[in-house]
């Protein structure tokens, strides 16, 4: 088992990465908590289910009182609504100030239980089971919650670090083929931001990780949590260098919106959006043709990328409501090279017209 601290105030907290512990989440749990076990509620959506199982099996073995509750699935189930219904029926299971919410499923699931857990009752303890290779390298770790609205997305949310977070890599055996390569796409990120060994790795093994190969992904998940612990460390409030890890997500996340969340999946939408920003930074001089061509080639090896079919126009005014825009001004993280970025501002409307133009019709590489 890779253990991964993310030194945190005042709580820091680990990241576990290894085979087999579902199996196991009882006693981890026991370990954090010591001898008084809470009662835990484990949270999770249908096509994770058979996790939850495990993990359910696991906290009854360790004599833990825990319950299931099941959400619906899916970008859009990622709303107040839903967040306000599960509330209701914790109310109705009992559960107190001192009950530990459990995500099982991807980020979405886990999206929805940090941002309850850190409302109920003004805030209670959850602990990440991430089931999707996204969640597992990226959006269980750092303590961002949130839901969407109708305006865009992530635009409700907290700061609300878990307690734990238990990443095996065999529930990825069930995960859908376009999934899986979804998640593939936040971890060539996590190279081109910060670890240029993660982007040769993934050049290099691309096979390997295709056929979800446990060593190669043990080691791939591993190095993509030191990044985001590295860099969550450093600024957990993202009021500076967190915002690298927004790359490819300016372009991606206005994608998304514009096709109502259900054209694309998120880790799409940001192989898109990696394009979008390898092609912004040639246009401004910050990238050389090189480098975004070799940007743009290693998103196209984990594709096929679904083709986009949404106006610059449209692009624009969702940019305009987006989190990274502040006082009307959007920030853009660029390549400068592999494993090296830099934050933006003042990217003229027209490059991005110009880019969003060039990405319907289709890859250059
Ligand atoms: N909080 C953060 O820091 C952060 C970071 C990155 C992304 N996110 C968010 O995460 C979300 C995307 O996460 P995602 O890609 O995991 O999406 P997701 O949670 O929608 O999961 C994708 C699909 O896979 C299913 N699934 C989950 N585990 C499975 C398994 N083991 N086997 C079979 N099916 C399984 C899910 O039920 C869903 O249908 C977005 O909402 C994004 O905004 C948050
Ligand atoms: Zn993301």
């Amino acid at each position: 088992v890779q253990d991964i601290l993310i030194p945190v105030e005042p709580r820091p907290y680990r990241v576990r990465i290894g085979d087999g512990l579902l199996e196991r989440a009882g006693s981890e749990l026991r370990r954090l908590f010591g001898r008084r076990p809470p009662r835990c509620f484990v949270l999770t959506v249908p096509p994770a289910r058979r996790w939850a199982r495990v993990v359910s099996g696991s906290l009854r073995r360790a004599g833990m009182e825990h319950a299931v509750l099941a959400m619906a699935d899916g970008e859009r189930a990622k709303a107040l609504s839903a967040v306000e219904s599960l509330a209701e029926r914790l109310v109705r299971a009992g559960a107190d100030r001192n009950s530990v919410l459990l995500a099982v499923g991807g980020g979405v699931t886990g999206d929805v239980t940090g941002f309850l857990a850190s409302i109920y009752m003004r805030g209670i303890d959850y602990v990440q089971v991430p089931t999707t290779f996204l969640a597992q390298v990226d959006a269980a770790i750092g303590g961002k919650t949130g839901v969407n609205l109708a305006a865009g997305k992530n635009l409700l949310g907290t700061f609300h670090q878990p307690r734990l977070v238990l990443a095996d890599p065999e529930v990825l055996t069930t995960l859908p083929e376009r999934d899986y390569r979804a998640g593939l796409f936040e971890a060539l990120k996590c190279g081109i931001i910060r670890d240029r060994r993660i982007f040769e790795f993934m050049e290099r093994k691309r096979d390997r990780l295709l056929e979800r190969d446990p060593k190669a992904l043990v080691w791939l998940i591993t190095a993509c949590v030191r990044v985001k612990a590295a860099v969550v460390a450093a600024d957990e409030r993202e009021r500076g260098l967190r915002r690298i890890l927004n790359f490819g997500h300016t372009v991606g996340h206005a994608l998304e919106a514009a096709t109502g969340y259900r054209r694309l999946r998120h880790g799409e939408a940001v192989g898109w959006g990696m394009i979008a920003a390898a092609e912004i930074g040639r246009a401004l001089g910050h990238t050389t043709a090189a480098v975004a061509d070799r940007i743009e080639r290693a998103v196209m090896a984990y594709g096929p990328l679904p083709r986009v079919h949404v106006s610059a126009n449209e692009v624009l005014q969702r940019l305009a409501a987006d989190k990274k825009t502040v006082g009307g001004v959007t920030h853009f993280v660029l390549p400068r090279r592999i494993g090296q970025v830099e934050i933006v501002a003042d990217v003229p409307a027209r490059v991005v017209a110009r880019t969003v133009e060039r990405l319907r019709q289709g890859a250059r590489v």
